[in-house]
């Protein structure tokens, strides 16, 4: 069995994990920690370099007998030179400080010099164990407790955090046009599963470039505005000359994406994976009830056409599509409007794994948000009725 240990937004984290290994049982999941219950270690490691919603991934020790004094002796003992270990706490508050003291006690016990480096016995953060080379090591262990269960686990992978700088560096900004966080460009190119991806309002094209940057060969691209498609062309270069790539097709058009039907790359592309268009960007200070109104009709003229277009282009391929949603004095105003689009035109796709405790929102999407901005981003994974 192996254990995931998720990301802030867990239920994307969470959909993904289905996503990527949709014949695997899950066997447990809380909004930190999701157990799948499966013995095949390569199918594990073959998905890992396109997960982007797991911090760390641990391979639970099945002969575990509650002393996890015992159970990190045993790898110790395999281990030349002084042994460095750390170990982190997933459930309830353990007393990490005793198990720790206990554990050295028991090393020296066996002649092993040790060292934990746990600092004022708290668990680790994901750098840390990068920069200790922990999972090299086989010494970065996991006592997790699940539904009264208590697990000890090894960790296998640890997301590498530090790539996320590079990234952004050289990229043509514009906090205009605002940027998607690439993490979750990620695990919205991974929700689609499939691999030539078309996105119509491309923006500065934070899907396309992560798309490249997990081996696709072919992107397509649109955007209404002729501008963003020339700082476009220019991240492409850029992804192309600063990142390994496979990539054989990039084209684009300037489109009024209500006109999406008459683009060549609907029959082109397999997929559509998009951030959509979020209307005017809002600060505290400017965001009212009323704005929202005015900003939400022009946004449903759009994607009503959008998806009226799609409908008679007969376009049969999976959608994955943001829409946005907003906070005013802490309440959330929806999109409602254009659920009824969707629902005219479309069916939604079930996007997290069968559980009892997690749940779509009522329109079957989920949602992410900053704390400190105001619009969110509700996404959806849609296909157009027939
Ligand atoms: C929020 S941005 C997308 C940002 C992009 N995901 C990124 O991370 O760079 C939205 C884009 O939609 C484009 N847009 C607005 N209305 C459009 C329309 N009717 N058709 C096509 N593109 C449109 C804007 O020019 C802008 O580039």
């Amino acid at each position: 069995m192996y254990a995931f240990w998720l990301w802030r937004e867990f239920k994307l984290s969470l959909w993904e994990i289905h996503q990527l290994f949709p014949k695997v049982e899950i066997e447990y999941a809380d909004k930190s920690i999701c157990i799948v219950n499966t013995q095949d270690k390569d199918l594990i490691l073959s998905q890992l370099p396109r997960i982007w919603g797991t911090i760390k991934v641990m391979e639970l020790i099945p002969w575990y007998r509650w002393k996890p004094e015992l159970s990190i002796l045993d790898f110790a003992q395999k281990h030349e030179g002084k042994y460095a270990y750390w170990l982190s706490v997933f459930g309830w508050e353990k007393n990490l400080k005793s198990i720790l003291i206990e554990t050295k006690k028991t090393l020296k016990a066996k002649w092993i010099s040790s060292r934990f480096v746990n600092k004022d016995f708290k668990s680790l953060s994901s750098a840390q164990i990068i920069g200790e080379n922990l999972v090299t090591k086989s010494s970065d262990f996991n006592i997790i407790i699940a539904d009264d269960i208590e697990y000890f686990a090894r960790t296998i992978w640890v997301q590498d955090i530090e790539a996320y700088g590079k990234r952004d560096y050289g990229k043509t900004r514009d906090m205009q046009v605002g940027m998607l966080p690439p993490k979750l460009s990620q695990m919205m190119i991974n929700i689609s599963e499939w691999n030539k991806v078309y996105d119509p309002f491309c923006g500065l094209w934070t899907i396309l470039i992560e798309s490249i940057l997990m081996g696709n060969a072919e992107v397509y691209w649109s955007d209404i505005s002729a501008e963003n498609i020339e700082k476009t062309k220019k991240n492409i270069s850029y992804a192309r000359r600063e990142f390994d790539n496979n990539l054989k097709t990039s084209m684009t058009q300037i489109l009024d994406a209500k006109w999406i039907s008459s683009s060549p790359f609907l029959k082109k592309s397999d997929v559509i994976v998009t951030e959509g268009y979020l209307g005017q960007v809002f600060t505290k200070k400017t965001v009212s009830k009323t704005a929202i109104a005015d900003e939400k009709k022009l946004l449903l003229d759009i994607y009503t056409k959008f998806f009226e277009w799609l409908k008679r282009s007969n376009y049969s391929w999976v959608i994955v599509i943001c829409f946005p949603f907003w906070e005013v004095l802490w309440i959330y105003n929806y999109f409602d409007e254009v659920y009824e689009v969707i629902k005219k035109y479309a069916k939604n796709l079930p996007i997290l794994p069968p559980h009892d405790d997690f749940k779509h929102t009522k329109s079957w999407s989920l949602l992410y948000k900053r704390p400190d901005q105001v619009v969110g981003r509700e996404i959806f994974k849609l296909k157009i009725k027939k």
